[in-house]
């Protein structure tokens, strides 16, 4: 009964399991019903880890399989778990493979293809939505018509856009050709890329997300999808982690950079 990130309090740990609500769990509790590896525990908030063994009355409780998928979307899915005009959804892809049922943390649009993480687990859902942690994505953007230096200049120093004033963290052109160019962003709000492109004269472009906090979409073909490794899905619920190895290279250079001009300075004295 140690912290780890696995862990739940015993009442959602039973609820979740499905066996009873949240409250009947509370009042299963408190009234000494409930072991944890052979002990009576009536602490509702007790934490439990994966491995312990939890029983309520006879009934031994098995947690809910917590499943994580990094998913490479392809075009004309849509990225909820049900859609009110019947399309396919990014949840409908895995319900032949899972008993639970998976949904995306976050979004993208039914026409972007890329990188998303697949879960049934709310609480990293609720982590990486929320501003707080909000993660780099990168984003690959192609144009029919070329896009200009001035543009990617001012991405880099923000674009008023209705809801609101938003800069991307780099912009710049990953090949020779000008008709593509990569974005990394934090911002999680709807269409945001789009948007940004359209108020800058490019309202048709194709989305792609090649990185998402940190994972990339590296032997994933566009319609695969693999299981997050228990490494990843530890990096993903720490705060600090959530760079893309993009991000990572360009901050190498920065540092070196201004290491080798400092040198430089020095030099001279
Ligand atoms: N921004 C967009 O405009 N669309 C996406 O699908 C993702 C980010």
């Amino acid at each position: 009964m140690t912290n780890h990130i696995f862990d739940s309090a015993l009442s959602k740990y039973i609820a979740q399991a499905g066996y009873c609500s949240r409250r009947q769990a509370t009042e299963l509790i408190k009234s000494g019903k409930v072991t944890v590896n052979g002990k009576i525990v009536t602490t509702p908030f007790t934490i439990v880890e994966k491995n312990d063994v939890v029983y309520v009355e006879k009934n031994q409780i098995i947690a809910a399989k917590k499943i994580y998928i990094l998913f490479n979307k392809p075009k004309n899915l849509v990225c909820s778990v049900s859609d009110e005009k019947n399309r396919k959804t990014v949840s409908d892809i895995f319900t032949p493979f899972f008993s639970e049922r998976l949904y995306p943390i976050g979004r993208l649009d039914r026409s972007t293809t890329g990188l998303l993480i697949m879960t049934n687990d709310g609480q990293l859902t609720q982590r990486l939505s929320h501003p707080k942690y909000e993660v780099a994505k990168l984003y690959q953007v192609s144009s029919e018509l070329a896009i200009t230096k001035a543009t990617l200049d001012t991405l880099i120093n923000g674009v008023p856009l209705e809801d609101g004033f938003m800069k991307v963290d780099q912009a710049y052109y990953p090949t020779s050709s000008k008709k593509v160019v990569c974005v990394v962003i934090h911002s999680g709000k709807n269409h945001i890329v789009r948007r940004l492109f359209a108020e800058l004269g490019y309202p048709d472009i194709k989305l792609d997300r090649s990185e998402y906090a940190g994972l990339t979409k590296k032997g994933l073909r566009t319609g695969e999808w693999r299981n997050l490794t228990e490494q990843e899905i530890k990096t993903l619920y720490q705060d600090d982690k959530h760079t893309t190895l993009e991000t990572e290279q360009k901050e190498k250079e920065v540092k070196k950079i201004k290491k080798d001009r400092n040198k430089k300075y020095y030099a001279r004295l």
